[in-house]
This record gives structure tokens, C-alpha cells and sequence, in this order.
């Protein structure tokens, strides 16, 4: 008799239930970042059509000694998801001129925050975290100093990556891990005409296609699955209403894919699609309300407009 084993690996299991619903297929967009998918996101931030990561370094470069004057007092410095660190340097260097560092970089990839102690760990202390992100945020907040303020950067509009409600739920729930005065820096990628957003989510060179071919890749490495890549296309599609980049896997032909550790068969018709990643946009005047309602107040934002972009400093009421 067949019947739905328990698996004991969490993306096992994940893979299983996003590919065999009846409806949209989907697979969870964290999974894109293996030793490959890391490799390639970090040359998508070099693409000339990708200028979020560019405008959010830049809104930090030039906004770094105003948001230092805004957080007076003793400071320490959390980050989600640290990547290499590298726009975090310019914050840290203006917190150096006042007192001395100390840095928890939150990560679950031991490689990125291999990187980030190298890159970071001259400016101070830096204390990694191999952790999701609430459950370091948890532990940082258990072991930092009383009358030490916390300044918590999510940078990169990663908050994108969730949809509304669940931004607003991890958004509360950082709040939770933290105390009146504290503060949260997040960088938001805004809307911007379809066309630029398009070409940045399919770039000419073909990276973003493999970063996300990749994750087929990774499910025949990891769970011993046949996909055949060659027999799949990225898709990138803007839903205007929705306000969100999608990033699909387009079967090109009909074909069923073995997957034998997740235990399971996926059947794909021709020209159906996974969705792999959505990226939602944001208008400036909507953050205050998100904001507010995850029990922040927004005391500032600061825009890129080469590439419409924000950075938003949420101080916790
Ligand atoms: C790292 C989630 C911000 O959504 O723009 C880049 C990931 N996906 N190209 C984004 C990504 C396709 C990126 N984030």
C-alpha cells in the first residue's frame, strides 16, 4: 500500500507539498539560496538591470551619519539575513566614531556569515548567529546589554519576499523581541514602471534564469530528483494589482519528474509553471501603515530615485 510518509527533512517535505497541489505549483523562495543560488543572487546585485542592491547601498552611504544622529546612545547592531555585509559597513563605521562595536549578524548560511565576520570584524565585536531570523533576533535580545539600545537592519526589501499579511505577523514579531526606543531599519524596493521591473527579474544575460533554474538543480542534487533543467524556462511576471514580481518554471513540455527523496512523482502539463519567488513593491506612503500596525512608528524614510527605493527607520512605540 502507498501512502504519505512522514519525512524527517524539512525541505523534503516542503518540495512535496508545494509540487503536488492541484492548483499553482510552488516552492519556497529560501530554498534558491544554496552554496549556487548564493553565487548567482550575488551577481544578479552586479547586473546593470538589477539596481536594488545598488540603490539600497547607496541610500545607506548617503544617509548613515543622519540615521546615527537619530539613534543617540548606547548602540548594539542586529542584522537579518547579514548576507556579506557590505552595506553594513558604512553604519558600523559611523557607530565606530562614537563607541565601540558590537555586531550580531543573523544568518542561517554559515559561508555568508564566514564573510560577514571577515569583511565586518576590523570595524569591532561581531557575534554571529546561524539562526532564522526571529530565532537569533531572540537570542540577541536575551544577551545585549541593559540601556543598550538595539538597532535591527533588514535590509535589501527581503520583507518583499513575504506577502502582506505575513510582512505585517514577522514584522510584529520582531517588535516583540523588542523595547521602546529600539529601532528597525528597512530597506524597501518601490513600484516602478513594469518594463524596468521585467527586465530585472529576466535580465538579457540569462543569471536570473539560471538563480532560479538553479533550485530544480538543487532539488536533483539534495533529494535525488530527475528533473531534466533543459526541459524548463524562467518566467518573470509583474502583478500590477498585487503589487509583485513572480518568478515561475515553466514546463516546456508535458512530463513527470521523479523526486525520490521527497517520495514523490510531480506531473507537470505543458506550459505549466512553478512559482518560485514573489517579490512584492511598495509605495512610500504605504510603510507608515504597516508600520503602525506591526507597533512601530515611522520617524523617517529615505528615498533613492535613481532607483526608486527606501529606507525606512521604524522606531518601536
Ligand atoms: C533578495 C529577495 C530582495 O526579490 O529582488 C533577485 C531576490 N530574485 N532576483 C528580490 C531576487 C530575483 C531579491 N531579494
Amino acid at each position: 500500500m502507498m501512502f504519505a510518509q512522514a519525512l524527517d527533512n524539512e525541505f523534503a517535505r516542503e518540495v512535496r507539498a508545494g509540487l503536488s497541489r492541484s492548483g499553482q505549483k510552488t516552492l519556497p523562495c529560501r530554498y534558491l539560496y544554496d552554496e549556487i543560488g548564493s553565487t548567482l543572487f550575488e551577481a544578479i546585485t552586479h547586473l546593470p538591470e538589477y539596481g536594488l542592491s545598488r540603490a539600497d547601498a547607496r541610500v545607506i552611504h548617503k544617509h548613515a551619519g543622519t540615521l546615527m544622529t537619530r539613534l543617540p546612545g548606547r548602540l548594539a547592531v542586529a542584522e537579518l539575513g547579514s548576507g556579506t555585509g557590505n552595506k553594513t559597513y558604512a553604519i558600523l563605521e559611523r557607530l565606530r566614531q562614537r563607541q565601540a562595536v558590537t555586531y550580531y549578524p543573523i544568518d542561517v548560511s554559515p559561508s555568508a556569515l564566514a564573510l560577514c565576520v571577515q569583511c565586518l570584524g576590523p570595524l569591532g565585536q561581531v557575534v554571529p548567529f546561524e539562526s532564522s531570523y526571529l530565532e537569533g533576533l531572540r537570542a540577541v535580545a536575551a544577551r545585549r546589554a541593559a540601556g543598550e539600545t538595539l538597532l535591527v537592519l533588514f535590509l535589501g526589501s527581503t520583507i518583499g519576499n513575504f506577502g502582506p499579511e505575513a510582512a505585517l505577523e514577522f514584522l510584529y514579531a520582531v517588535r516583540l523581541c523588542l523595547r521602546p526606543g529600539d529601532a528597525l531599519l528597512l530597506g524597501t524596493d518601490l513600484v516602478k514602471p513594469v518594463e524596468q521591473l521585467l527586465a530585472a527579474y529576466d535580465d538579457p544575460t540569462g543569471v536570473t534564469a539560471a538563480f532560479n533554474l538553479n533550485l530544480l538543480g538543487r532539488i536533483n542534487r539534495e533529494l535525488g530528483a530527475d528533473f531534466d533543467l533543459r526541459q524548463f524556462e524562467h518566467v518573470a511576471r509583474y502583478d500590477d494589482a498585487l503589487q509583485r514580481v513572480e518568478m515561475h518554471l515553466r514546463s516546456r513540455i508535458s512530463q513527470s519528474v521523479r523526486i525520490s527523496g521527497a517520495e514523490t512523482i510531480a506531473d507537470f502539463a505543458a506550459g505549466e509553471t512553478i512559482c518560485t519567488e514573489a517579490s512584492h513593491k511598495f509605495r512610500p506612503e504605504q510603510i507608515g501603515g504597516m508600520a503602525r500596525a506591526a507597533g512601530f512608528r515611522l520617524a523617517e524614510q529615505w528615498i533613492d530615485c535613481a532607483w526608486p527605493f527606501a529606507e525606512n527607520l521604524l522606531t518601536a512605540a
